[in-house]
């Protein structure tokens, strides 16, 4: 018997309430002035870009993608507010200048590129200097920048932005390695080094007339944990969808509320004797009599198969494990004993009655980062809110 007619499909519910609300709890950590970019990358972090950034435009004051596309399918749903483009570019430099997209410079060839564009103007750009994640832009402070020469580097690179023909010194940032970690608020933690050669490079733009109006440093973590990493801008993301960047931060913010909700359909019920072997290699085999629910969820929705016998959801009041290896569109629960479980009832395997986000990535070994943003093209975005 069914008893529901929604879909066949996987939904992540979103809830965009809550995302208002995580912002709301986010500016109430940074000073008043200070400007709240959301970092809306990987289709907001697997939320859906297309209903999150409108939702968000009211709140925020600017949003930062990854990638030229995303940055152009923010001004094609409409978006007005500033984009930043966290990576350096090397196509379509044109259509993002005439967008008015900002863009970021990690080294001269970056530049390069931006003067080579023949863009429409003059590009915005943020000059993006390591301070310690080791990932872009010019190693400043100990113990990247052995030689030292680094500060010069930068100051180079600076006044070349602002003086260039195609481009306009706009603002200067780095990027927190390790602000989540429990050590983060302690005097010479990596994130202290890195506030100090951040500061240091601002320092040395003002001392050259230099320093551009929009600073900015801090992730999530860097707004939660770390006050001091908050200059002109902060660039929060996983915090922006409810989410802990880590176990320490979760209990430094407890008033996050994660926005997703991951269920899928129940498609087939069946009573099992003990003894039954289930799934793929017939690695679960039911220790008792038990109800076994399959669903329409798989790794290829991006649900892990890692959680294999492992993995935890809620169907109804009833508590299940998922029942032998997950498949690639359905997975099996053992639902227990005694369950009442119909075709058409959603089990709850992410967030709402089901495990937390941060709980179904650990018990996956990853991490919600890669949970929330692995959600695949067929979960259909619901939005409530
Ligand atoms: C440059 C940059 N800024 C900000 C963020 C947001 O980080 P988080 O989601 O940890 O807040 C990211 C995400 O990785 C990023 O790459």
């Amino acid at each position: 018997m069914s008893r529901s007619a929604s879909s066949d499909a996987p939904h992540a519910i979103v809830d965009l309430t809550a995302l208002a609300a995580n912002v709301a709890a986010l500016r109430a950590r940074i000073a008043p002035g200070t400007r709240l970019m959301a970092a809306v990358k990987a289709d907001a972090y697997g939320h859906g870009v297309a209903r999150v950034a409108p939702a968000l435009s009211a709140f925020v004051d600017a949003f930062g993608v990854a990638t030229a596309e995303e940055a152009l399918e923010l001004r094609a749903l409409g978006i007005a507010q500033d984009v930043l483009v966290f990576g350096p570019v090397r196509a379509r430099i044109a259509e993002l200048v005439a967008a008015d997209v900002a863009l970021t410079v990690a080294g001269p060839d970056d530049l390069d590129a931006i003067a080579r564009a023949a863009a429409p103007g003059r590009a915005r750009v943020h000059l993006k200097v390591d301070t310690g994640m080791g990932r872009l832009g010019t190693p400043v402070g100990a113990p990247s920048d052995a030689s030292g020469s680094g500060l010069r580097t930068v100051l180079e690179l600076a006044a070349a932005v602002d003086r260039g023909r195609a481009s306009l010194l706009e603002g200067v940032w780095s990027h927190l390695a390790s602000a989540d970690d429990p050590d983060a608020a302690v005097a010479d933690s990596s994130a202290d080094a890195q506030i100090a050669a951040f500061r240091e490079v601002l320092q040395a733009l003002d001392a050259s007339s230099l320093r551009p109006p929009m600073a900015h440093l801090a992730n999530s973590a860097g707004v939660i944990a770390r006050p001091d990493a908050q200059f002109d801008l902060v660039r929060p993301g996983i915090a922006v969808y409810g989410q802990p960047p880590s176990p320490h931060v979760a209990g430094l913010a407890p008033e996050l509320r994660p926005a997703l909700t991951l269920d899928a359909p129940v498609t087939f019920v069946k009573r099992l004797p003990a003894g039954a072997p289930i799934g793929y290699g017939g690695t679960w085999i039911a220790q008792r009599a038990t109800v076994l629910a399959t669903v329409r969820l798989g790794y290829a929705d991006g649900y892990p198969r890692s959680l294999s016998s492992r993995g935890l959801a809620s169907v109804g009041d009833h508590h299940a494990r998922v029942a032998g290896r997950v498949c690639m569109d359905q997975v099996m629960l053992d639902v227990g004993p005694d369950a009442d479980v119909a075709l058409g009832d959603r089990a709850v395997f992410v967030g709402g009655a089901g495990p937390s986000a941060v709980a179904v990535a650990e018990a996956a070994g990853s991490f919600v980062y890669e949970l929330l943003t692995g959600l695949g093209a067929r979960v259909a975005r619901r939005y409530v809110g």
